[in-house]
């Protein structure tokens, strides 16, 4: 067989995996394994073969019961597997046992999910961050002592990406790479926080893409704003916050496309791509970018909405975009009318998302008299900076100034400023009608 390029980029031989997915007592479900068989080819892997491991009681020193163990085993040596991939977190114990008595490297879900990123970070944060949490993952597993299958020649998932010619070093160097990543880190987030405040300034309304993984989001962005950003049918093609003016809007409209969702991403992941999700925080819109033709779709929009709570973005209003529309039956879209239904692909709906939030973030804007007292010069320069300012007269009591600004921005003005005059405004000043899909 030639080797695929785009599946095997660095040319090298696909590794064999055998996958092990484990379920409690009584409850299975296939979703999952579906998933994780995803993740496996996405990082690369051949799939030769799926066990399904009933976990009563997790064994602590090797997470699966002996009899689990005896079969794997049998199975890796008639599958010629050259690893073991495990769909749940496995403590560094658990994994050296695990792979002692398999004889092949086991890798367990966390360090899977970070094997995929570690291939797609593009950006400089994207790769420092990536090799943080992989040193993080590779560290806890140092500290407790080598596998004894370093040497071993051939593999690479689990092991690959910005930290990878690091793995063999000690755990007081580790600590020292870790330390460095984080001051760069903060530095990288210092001038993110400034282009966003420059963002703000320039009056943009943010509007973030955000879904279950493969989507097609970035399909989408690419669609909104002609942008090129690599798209391709695996997970994860996103790693890095991108930021877009939306093509052909009246106001601009800064659109951000997102890392995807899994479900049970690890938690010191959503730590670590804190900056990815944070363009989903501070948005003044969510797209929710669903897949139409997904089986799975209402347990995924379910499992991402959980994830943007934990993150403190569940207020944010919120567009579902029902996506690849051109996958259906004709008919079946309209089971939800208070939402969109596109094809990326083909451009079908396209239009109407485009003028939906045009209308709702260009023209949403409010124009009204505001009266400042002397002392408020600061909040005067701030409005005349964001260019919000349409007219102005002074007097002995300040000034009165003629408003004209997107009611996002004031929005944000009001509680950066804590200003009670900016608040009322935002109570009694009529707003230019703006879109709603929840209105039949
Ligand atoms: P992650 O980066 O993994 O989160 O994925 P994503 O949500 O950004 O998805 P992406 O845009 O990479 O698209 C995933 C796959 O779906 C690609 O193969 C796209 O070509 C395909 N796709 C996207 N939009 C459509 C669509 O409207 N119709 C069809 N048929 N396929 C689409």
């Amino acid at each position: 067989m030639t080797p695929d390029p785009v599946d095997n980029p660095s040319g090298r031989r696909r590794e064999k995996a055998l996958l092990v997915q484990p379920h409690a007592p009584g409850s299975q479900d296939p979703g999952l394994l579906e998933e994780f068989v995803e993740l496996a080819r996405s990082a690369g892997a051949d799939v030769v073969g799926t066990i399904l491991a009933r976990i009563e009681r997790p064994s602590a020193s090797h997470y699966l019961g002996s009899g689990k163990v005896e079969e794997l085993r049998a199975a890796c040596a008639a599958s010629e597997a050259d690893l073991v991939l495990v769909n749940h977190s496995l403590s560094p114990v658990q994994e050296r046992n695990l792979s002692k008595d398999l004889g092949r490297r086991v890798v367990d879900r966390t360090g899977l999910i970070l094997d995929i990123f570690a291939q797609r970070a593009v950006s400089h944060e994207g790769k420092l961050q990536v090799e943080l949490a992989q040193l993080g993952h590779v560290a806890a597993r140092l500290v407790h002592g080598r596998s004894g299958l370093d040497s071993q020649r051939g593999g690479s998932i689990g092991l690959r990406g910005p930290g990878e010619t690091r793995l063999e070093l000690d755990r007081r160097l580790l600590q020292k790479r870790r330390e460095q990543l984080q001051a760069r880190l903060e530095k990288v987030e210092v001038q993110r926080t400034q282009m966003r405040r420059a963002r703000i300034r320039n009056a943009m309304p943010k509007v973030a893409l955000i879904g279950y993984t493969n989507a097609g989001k970035s399909t989408l962005f690419n669609a909104l704003t002609g942008a090129g950003v690599y798209a391709a049918d695996r997970l994860f093609a996103t790693l890095d916050p991108t930021v877009r003016r939306l093509a052909g809007a009246a106001t601009p409209v800064a659109l951000s496309d997102t890392v995807g969702f899994v479900r049970d991403l690890p938690h010191d992941l959503v730590a670590a791509f804190r900056s990815t999700l944070s363009e989903a925080r501070e948005a003044d819109l969510l797209l929710h970018v669903v897949d139409a033709a997904d089986p799975q779709a209402d347990e995924r929009i379910a499992q991402v909405n959980a994830v943007l709570a934990e993150i403190g973005a569940g207020d944010i209003p919120q567009w579902r975009v029902y996506n690849k529309i051109d996958l259906l039956a004709s008919g079946l879209a309209a089971k939800a009318p208070a939402t969109f239904w596109v094809s990326a692909k083909s451009g079908e709906g396209l239009d109407s998302l485009r003028q939906a939030l045009a209308t709702q973030l260009g023209e949403g804007r409010i124009r009204a008299k505001l009266q400042l007292a002397p002392a408020q010069g600061r909040l005067r320069a701030r409005l005349h900076a964001l260019g919000a300012v349409a007219g102005e007269s002074a007097d002995e009591h300040g000034w009165a100034l003629q408003l004209d600004l997107p009611e996002p921005v004031l929005r944000r003005l009001a509680s950066e400023f804590s200003d009670e005059s900016l608040q009322a405004l935002l109570l009694v000043a009529p707003v230019a009608p703006t879109y709603n899909p929840h209105t039949p």
